[in-house]
């Protein structure tokens, strides 16, 4: 049974602009070492990072709560397996809220051009 789907999309200049900014303190408030490493050896990483970003959102989406409702972004871990799909892990109150509402298998796809992001998350139950 589907318990709910989300969708986000990314302006990637937007998140080039923020990660110029902020640095370091922004990217390891928002994203896991994995998916720095993931996202640093790329020459354009601001749009795998804008996935990643997406991939977050979309999540909460999913779930049917917003930003400041006790997941922290950094739960939310975007893992690629060794054919590169994407897959999301999860830790701390994320973990939590799926066990909570005994949510059973977590589907996600991405796909960027140079400009955006996007990122649809489908969680059964
Ligand atoms: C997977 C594939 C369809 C992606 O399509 P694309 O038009 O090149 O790129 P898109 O922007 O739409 O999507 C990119 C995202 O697809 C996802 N992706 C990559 N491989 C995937 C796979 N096997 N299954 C599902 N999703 C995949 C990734 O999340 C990637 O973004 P990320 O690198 O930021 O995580 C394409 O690369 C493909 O057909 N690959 C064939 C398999 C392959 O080449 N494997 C090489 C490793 S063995």
């Amino acid at each position: 049974m589907i318990y709910g789907v989300g969708i986000d999309l990314v302006e990637n200049s937007r998140m080039e602009k923020i990660i110029n900014k902020w640095g370091e303190n922004f990217l390891h408030r928002i994203f896991s070492s994995g998916e720095i490493q993931y996202c640093g050896k790329y020459v354009n990483s601001s749009i795998h990072y804008g996935a990643r970003f997406a991939a977050k959102e979309s999540f909460l989406k999913a779930l049917g709560i917003g930003m400041g409702m006790g997941v922290k972004l950094n739960d939310i871990e975007v893992v690629n397996d060794e054919n590169g799909k994407p897959i999301l892990k999860l830790c701390g109150e994320a973990k939590s809220q799926i066990e909570k509402k005994k949510i059973k298998k977590i589907h996600l796809s991405l796909t960027h051009t140079k400009s955006y992001s996007t990122a649809v998350v489908l969680l059964e139950k």
